[in-house]
């Protein structure tokens, strides 16, 4: 069996502050995920934070450097930071076309305020990159986490 490609990646988020126009555009940007990922056999899950996306792509190779070219330059965020790129024969989110979870509890705030903002670091410090995406599936695999909620 070809082995899939997983892509995790962090971002700052670029929405309106406006709650009803942001929910709008997190919204449009699931419909179009959905409609598209199931199309091009990708999975995967998108965390949205106060004020960072973070989200896990993963199926054929090809299909997901494409996407992730797409989503780089998408404006709705910016400081696309690219932090784990790996084989792997099974998918984490198998059941999502494109997951979405968000914290709401106020220790998952903090939380995945933390494991974002290690993320950034590690990337600016040339740290350990790899062990942020990690974490970052990690976060979205775990707990409250896991429920879609959208
Ligand atoms: C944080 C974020 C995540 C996104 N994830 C996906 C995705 O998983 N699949 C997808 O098709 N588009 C995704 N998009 C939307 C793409 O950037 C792009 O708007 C969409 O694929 C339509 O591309 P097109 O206008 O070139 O047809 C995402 C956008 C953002 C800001």
């Amino acid at each position: 069996m070809a082995s899939n490609l997983q892509l995790v990646y962090a971002s700052r988020r670029n929405l309106p502050t406006d709650p009803a126009a942001e929910a709008d555009e997190v919204r449009d940007i699931l419909t179009v995920s959905r409609k598209e990922n199931a199309k091009l056999d990708i999975t995967g899950a998108l965390l949205s934070s106060a004020h960072c996306f973070a989200q896990a792509l993963e199926g054929p190779v090809e299909a997901v450097e494409q996407l992730f070219h797409r989503i780089r330059v998408d404006p709705r965020h910016h400081h696309v930071v690219l932090l784990l790129t790996r084989a792997a024969s099974e998918r984490m989110f198998p059941d999502w076309s494109m997951g979405f979870t968000t914290p709401t509890e106020v220790d998952e705030i903090e939380r995945a305020a933390k494991v974002l903002e290690q993320a950034f670091l590690s990337s600016a410090e040339k740290g350990d990159i790899e062990a942020a995406g990690t974490a970052i599936c990690e976060l979205i695999q775990s707990g409250t986490f896991k429920v879609q909620i959208w």
